[in-house]
């Protein structure tokens, strides 16, 4: 039977979402940090990509958690997760595919040491980004109509633990790649916070609601 539609708010979430991660990544790297205007259509989209994913899945991630908490979220929210979801997850993949494409020291030198080889920071970080993205793949078969039949497959992926680990590969993923330029706020180009910065911080609140109000 078709479901009735339900009115809800997901397409203006992520048309906010992406417009502020977009026009933020600009402003700050391209209009204020000297980065030229040549590299807009890859480094500089993929600093925004990735930071409306992160945005998006912690939104989707954090919902019932507050519900829990007992902060009423409307039924406009709650019903918008899904396409938040799914819409944060293809950004992370756009966004895999973007850093690869230009993953080298010319652009990423904190990643590489002199030789060009991977710095132990450029690892770390990378690994992590990986396997939270393969536990994100995972979620995401979540959605899909076949799968919802086996319920024990599903209740593990969606269970607290599963969850809290995919959140904390996240966190490496962003810590490593970012934490000295965090300490350093007079570098700041007209004191606009690195997008790094803003993704661990949005981060760390959804993951203190998830590990707090998750069931
Ligand atoms: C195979 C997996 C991944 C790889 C190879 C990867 C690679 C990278 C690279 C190279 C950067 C530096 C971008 C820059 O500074 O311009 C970056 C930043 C970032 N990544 Fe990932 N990433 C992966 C997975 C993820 C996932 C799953 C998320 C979660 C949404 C994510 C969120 C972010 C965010 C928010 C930034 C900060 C952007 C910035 O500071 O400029 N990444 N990633």
């Amino acid at each position: 039977m078709i479901k009735p539609y339900k009115k809800h708010y997901a397409g203006r979430i992520i048309i906010l979402t992406t417009l502020f991660s977009l026009l933020y990544a600009i402003v700050r790297y391209n209009i204020y940090g000297g980065v030229p205007w040549k590299d807009l259509p890859l480094f500089i989209l993929n600093k925004g990509i990735s930071l409306a994913s992160l945005i998006l899945l912690t939104i989707n991630f954090s919902l019932s958690p507050l519900n829990n908490l007992g902060i009423k979220v409307s039924d406009k929210w709650l019903d918008a997760r899904k396409l938040i979801g799914i819409t944060g997850f293809l950004f992370a993949f756009i966004h895999v595919f973007m850093s690869f494409s230009i993953l080298n020291p010319s652009y990423y030198p904190v990643f590489f040491i002199a030789d060009g080889t991977l710095s132990v920071r450029g690892g770390l970080s990378l690994l992590g980004g990986i396997v939270s993205f393969i536990f994100l793949w995972v979620y995401n078969i979540s959605f899909k109509p076949t799968i919802k039949e086996d319920k024990k497959l599903i209740a593990m992926i969606t269970s607290r633990k599963f969850l809290i680990y995919a959140m904390i590969f996240t966190g490496i993923h962003l810590l490593f790649m970012g934490y000295s330029g965090w300490l350093t706020p007079n570098k700041w180009q007209m004191s606009l916070v690195p997008i790094s910065l803003i993704s661990f911080v949005i981060f760390f609140i959804g993951f203190l609601i998830n590990l707090i109000g998750r069931k």
